[in-house]
């Protein structure tokens, strides 16, 4: 685990902090201990304002050092917005995110942020809490010159009214963030360094948390008729795992949710190779399985009230001289042959067996796969949206509702039989891969095929998982994307025996 913010509920302002964080609005507007505070300085609010061009819209700072009448270095004002503008997690978290970097910026080790506005509900002062941490998030393990020189700040004092009533609250929200912090570590970490059994390895580091952890190898694999996940790993030397993580919060013998990640430590494209240009960007190709474990890790840390399955479809993509090729055609465990067109669709071969590894093992209630699947999802969203696409149209509404609550938003896009046409194979019962158009509804339309009844969703976050411009919340390469998504999605619909 990297270094990251420490954060932690006081009802008392600590001792001399460092820097002293106020929340107002542009007309000086304060809670009452806030308001307090700011009195003992003496201070002509509006004066500040006007001459700062403080409106108190989030963003906005007043920065005074040593201030005359309070025991700090620095006070910050920071803008908390309209009231009632923007009084949701993702808003709050961005709120927390650049504090973060603010308290950073002016280069304090430690502060105290009063947040005493009559209103601020538990849930979003977690949000703020989690905001920080992940702000905090750096992955620097690999420099060894620049190691010890910035110093950050370390720790974080939210003081608020009534800490016991915040405790849990903040406690789940910084598990989430901690989940989403183990997912981007995973993405950043170079593929030399993590190889398939390396991800088992991290997985059942988890164990003692309380998670069921196994790793199937690639005998027993074979012995089940994997197939699919086979052949992608066969040209590498590092051979491929599946992970089956289960997590026991819920009643039992409730069926439980299940998350299947797509984890390929590295795509060459195989034989089928990829040109060189951003190659290294495919490290990440593990994204899916990475928010996968960090999932599972934050259900674990927060105790979460339900049944969960995560598994993990290990493999490394590298062409060879025992590597699979276009032409082959090979048996998935559900019995279905593929003809191999490109190696380099490689993604949706793996989950075809853990998908159907687990509807068949586990008769989940719902199913999600999350996978960086196609680059014809970045085409068609951009960097800010994953695609959905399901077989049940209310896992869509679902998704798209904690997408909007979490800031981790996806879109609904479309599968069906008219993609079937496509990937007809002349020599197997399926091929697996049908052309340029339409290529993230082609790859979750094969996907379909092999999760029998189950109500199942899949998530292609080839666009949000990894390389995108930095945000409050984030800084590195590495975005963690999907855990906070589908955390939202149990707290709102699957836990508490929703
Ligand atoms: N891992 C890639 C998809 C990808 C591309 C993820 C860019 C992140 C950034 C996937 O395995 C792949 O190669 N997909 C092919 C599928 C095609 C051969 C049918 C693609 O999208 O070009
Ligand atoms: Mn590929
Ligand atoms: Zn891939």
């Amino acid at each position: 685990m990297p270094q990251t913010l420490s954060i932690s509920l006081a009802e008392n302002l600590p001792d001399s902090p460092a820097a002293l964080v106020l929340y107002a609005n542009g007309n000086g507007e304060m809670g009452p201990v806030a308001a307090g505070l700011w009195k003992r300085t003496g201070l002509d609010f509006s004066r500040i304002a006007k001459a700062t061009g403080f409106s108190g819209r989030p963003g906005h700072t007043i920065d005074i050092a040593a201030p005359t009448g309070l025991d700090c270095d620095r006070l910050l004002v920071l803008g908390r917005g309209a009231d009632g503008e923007g009084d949701n997690d993702a808003a709050w978290s961005d709120r927390g995110g650049s504090l973060y970097a603010k308290l950073d910026a002016v280069g304090v080790p430690d502060a105290a942020v009063v947040l005493d506005e009559p209103g601020l509900t538990p849930h979003l002062v977690g949000a703020l809490g989690a905001g920080a941490r992940l702000r905090s998030y750096r992955f620097e393990k690999y420099r060894t010159r620049r190691k010890n020189g910035a110093t950050h700040p370390a720790t974080l004092t939210l003081v608020v009214a009534k800490a016991s009533g915040m405790q849990s609250a903040l406690g789940d929200a910084l598990a989430v963030a901690d989940g989403t912090i183990l997912a981007r570590d995973l993405v950043n970490e170079p593929a030399n360094l993590l190889g398939p059994s390396d991800m088992a390895d991290v997985a059942n580091t988890l164990a003692d948390r309380g998670l069921s952890v196994e790793v199937l190898d690639e005998t027993q694999m074979k012995a089940l008729g994997m197939g699919a996940i086979l052949a992608v790993g066969q040209g590498s030397v590092r051979p491929p795992r599946l992970v089956v993580m289960q997590w026991n919060g819920g009643k039992k013998g409730q069926p439980p949710l299940a998350f299947v990640g797509k984890g390929i430590v590295f795509d060459t494209g195989g034989i089928s190779i990829k040109p060189a240009a951003s190659m290294e960007n495919m490290k990440g190709d593990m994204g899916g399985a990475a928010a996968v474990l960090g999932l599972m890790q934050s259900l674990a840390t927060r105790k979460a009230k339900l049944n969960a399955v995560g598994i993990l479809a290990l493999a490394e993509n590298m062409p060879d001289a025992n590597a699979y090729r276009p032409g082959d055609v090979i048996t998935a465990m559900s019995g279905e042959t593929i003809e191999i067109i490109s190696t380099d669709a490689e993604g949706r071969l793996v989950l075809a067996d853990a998908l159907w590894y687990c509807q068949d093992r586990f008769k989940p209630k719902a199913m999600f796969d999350i996978a960086t699947l196609t680059g014809a999802i970045r085409i068609a969203l951009g960097e800010d949206y994953a695609g959905v696409f399901t077989n049940t149209d209310a896992l869509a509404a679902k998704l798209q509702q904690a997408g909007r609550a979490s800031g981790e938003k996806v879109w609904h896009l479309p599968i069906g039989p008219a993609y079937d046409k496509l990937i007809e194979s002349r020599f197997a019962d399926i091929k697996n891969q049908g052309g340029r158009l339409g290529g993230a509804s082609i790859a979750g339309q094969f996907l379909s095929h092999f999760v029998g009844d189950t109500p199942w969703a899949h998530i292609d976050i080839a666009s949000t998982a990894f390389g995108k411009a930095s945000t409050e919340t984030n800084t590195s390469w590495a975005t963690g994307f999907g855990v906070a998504l589908f955390d939202r999605l149990i707290r709102d619909g699957y836990e508490d025996g929703v």
